[in-house]
């Protein structure tokens, strides 16, 4: 893949870089995305469903079915070469934020030290009433689909629900703050492997746009924030960002 002198000049020269990145960025180490996900028992619901308080409340052994099959994919999975390029950017970039929409902890596992999970992470459940961070370990999640009764919440005996963010729900301020101060302040913007679908994740590279930075989308399909960015490279993460960093940063 060719690269033009002006996108490696920006890179190499960038004192600021956001990373955004959504569900593409792991789709190579086998975590299907959420457009993608809809298989077997999940085929006929809506992911906008299963990722609610109101699909919770509906079938609450549906939704936590659903979110252990995804926790058996991820911990069956590892990071992939678009992971490991974007923590091995921070050693380039003399200040590099890593915002990610994923649930997953592949960044964490591929060495990028700070990452902003706007979504929370699939290892922190929580009570659906009282909020109280789930202290006990979970069973390990089964293999094969199926529908499992979550746990109770020891305080107050509510159910147990996946400590993410779901549709309707308020991003967590402070995490939400950091995105968007690095979103106005970087001179280039990567955004790897998301749709642009969901808000206000999907508001970060327009910002960064309107403040001026280069945005450079990565993904192999045409996205909502086409509109937006400077340019698309078009493929895959874990096949883009190796070859991106080489052409940038080896002399
Ligand atoms: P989506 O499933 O909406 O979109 C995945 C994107 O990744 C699509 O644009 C694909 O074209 C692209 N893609 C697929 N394979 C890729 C690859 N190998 N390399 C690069 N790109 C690839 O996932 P998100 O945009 O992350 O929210 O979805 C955003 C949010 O919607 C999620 O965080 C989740 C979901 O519902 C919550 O749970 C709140």
């Amino acid at each position: 893949m060719k690269f033009s002198q002006s996108l490696i000049d920006e890179l190499r020269q960038a004192q600021q870089v956001a990373v955004l990145t959504g569900a593409g960025v792991s789709a190579e180490s086998g975590v299907a995305t959420f457009r993608d996900a809809l298989t077997g028992l999940w085929f006929n619901f809506d992911p906008e469903l299963l990722g609610s308080a109101e699909g919770f409340s509906n079938n609450p052994p549906l939704v936590w079915g659903w979110y252990e099959a995804r926790r058996y994919s991820v911990l069956n999975a590892e990071p992939n070469p678009a992971h490991r390029a974007i923590a091995a950017l921070a050693k380039h970039v003399p200040k590099l934020t890593v915002i990610t929409q994923n649930i997953d902890d592949l960044h964490e596992r591929a060495g990028s030290e700070r990452v902003l999970h706007l979504h929370g992470s699939i290892f922190q459940p929580k009570c659906s009433r009282c909020d109280l961070p789930y202290a006990s370990p979970l069973d390990s999640p089964p293999e094969v689909e199926q529908m499992l009764e979550p746990p109770r919440c020891t305080y107050c005996g509510n159910y147990i629900r996946p400590g993410v963010v779901w549709f309707g729900e308020t991003l967590p301020t402070d995490i939400w703050q950091q995105s968007e101060q690095a979103a106005i302040t970087c001179q280039v913007m990567l955004v790897i492997g998301t749709s642009g679908m969901v808000w206000p994740a999907a508001r970060l590279p327009m910002l960064a746009h309107n403040a001026g930075a280069r945005v450079i989308q990565i993904n192999p399909e045409s996205t909502e924030l086409d509109d937006y960015v400077t340019e698309t490279l078009i493929g895959k993460a874990g096949e883009v960002m190796p070859t991106l960093l080489q052409a940038v940063f080896t002399r």
